[in-house]
């Protein structure tokens, strides 16, 4: 049974209460492993068994990868950098896509010089200037031939409107394909999958009674219609020339749709795990809150008004009020207007701030899901109600996301 939205984090917030003595100074990292594993279980169940890539940006916690990866319905990695990819490879990973092209020349040449990391790792592109700059830092005599993923643009377009993420340039089947038949002609490429990220559908929220709300399940209705026929299309033209090991999709927002895609065969996401803030502005995505960040109380400007240290931890994108940590617990309390967020301190306001005490931990969560952990080391990992361990983060581990 889901616990409400109140119960959990005022479990949670008494763990740290009582572990307090153990832990070293704040600001706390807190993962709820029961919530962690009951999102991973509504994922799959979303996903129709197709299988989860695990996109790994939305994670930056190893042991949480091994914790999904050992999840029925979940399968292989797709990483944010080929750094990362050939870190988590070193370290016994395996089936790793990187999910965005890579100009990274000092990881390409150790990349070039892995044969089996040439094996298991498998390269973004999206236009033959990328293979020209590829091939001027590894030349193809030079080392194994590469795997490569190619990208569709998903996006939805209407005139002059381009709604989605600007990455790829291939948006018709037959670029799709004539760019599928240029990977295939170059000597030391290997065409193995096709990506395509349908970020206006899995990234933006539509829950809501908003003018804005009702204009995104607008667009996402259009965009779905396009998308659903397109992508067929482009897949079944890249089929003239090779035959893909996976096609790609998707991200949380998106799992029932994408996965009814007859041509998807694995659906991407990460961030529905720790479903942080921006994920319950969705509508009809019934996510657990499973990451959580803990700051102290350290002053009392004024009766209802408590500070904490920093806290200010807001999230990439388009500025706006959604990319504010979300306060999680206690309830009564809100940013002061004028402040906001702040970097070494943030005022809360409210009815409970009479409730706190200097030294008391206030719950937070981040907007975004992976952008948490490069803030702390490690997460204190709570089963049900008792504090069970300690998992490092990337962050914690030394792996620099860049
Ligand atoms: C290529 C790609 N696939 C999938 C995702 C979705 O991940 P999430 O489930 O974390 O939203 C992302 C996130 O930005 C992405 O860039």
């Amino acid at each position: 049974m889901t616990p409400s939205p109140l119960a959990r984090p005022r479990v949670l917030q008494n763990v740290l209460h009582e572990a307090r003595a153990t832990l070293g100074a704040p600001p706390y990292g807190l993962l709820d492993l029961d919530a962690v594993r009951s999102n991973a279980r509504e994922l799959t169940r979303r996903a129709q068994g197709k299988p989860i890539r695990v996109a790994t940006k939305s994670i930056r916690c190893r042991a949480v990868l091994d914790e999904l990866l050992a999840t029925d319905g979940y399968r292989g990695l797709l990483t944010l950098t080929l750094s990362e990819a050939l870190e988590l490879h070193a370290r016994g990973y395996r089936d790793l896509v990187v999910g965005y092209p890579s100009t990274d020349q000092d990881a390409l040449r150790r990349l070039a010089r892995d044969e089996a990391a040439c094996a298991d790792i498998t390269l973004m592109f999206d236009s033959a200037e990328q293979l020209d700059f590829t091939d001027a830092v590894i030349p193809p005599e030079r080392r194994p031939e590469l795997r490569v993923c190619l990208e569709l643009d998903a996006s939805w377009k209407a005139g002059p409107l381009h709604i989605g993420a600007r990455r790829s340039p291939l948006f018709r089947p037959d670029q799709f394909r004539s760019f599928a038949a240029t990977v295939q002609r170059r000597p030391g490429y290997a065409p193995v999958g096709v990506m395509a990220y349908e970020a206006q559908l899995a990234g933006v929220y539509d829950g809501g009674h908003t003018p804005r709300a009702y204009g995104v399940r607008w667009m996402q209705r259009a965009s779905r219609a396009e998308l659903l026929e397109r992508r067929v299309a482009a897949v079944a033209a890249v089929k003239q020339v090779f035959e893909p090991e996976f096609v790609n999709g998707g991200g949380t927002g998106s799992i029932p749709y994408t996965a009814a895609d007859p041509q998807v065969t694995e659906i991407a996401a990460g961030s529905g795990i720790y479903a942080p803030g921006l994920f319950s502005r969705y509508r009809d995505l019934p996510l657990r809150p499973a990451a959580f960040y803990a700051c102290p109380v350290v002053r009392r400007p004024a009766p209802d008004i408590v500070t904490v240290a920093g806290a200010g931890w807001v999230a990439s994108g388009v500025p706006g009020p959604d990319r504010l940590p979300t306060i999680a617990y206690p309830p009564g309390l809100h940013f002061v207007v004028n402040e906001s967020a702040g970097e070494a301190q943030t005022p809360l306001q409210g009815s409970d701030a009479r409730t706190l005490a200097i030294g008391d931990l206030v719950l937070f969560r981040h907007a975004k899901a992976g952008e948490l952990c490069e803030r702390i080391n490690e997460f204190i990992v709570v089963t049900g109600d008792t504090d069970t361990d300690r998992w490092p983060t990337y962050r914690g581990d030394g792996l620099v996301l860049q």
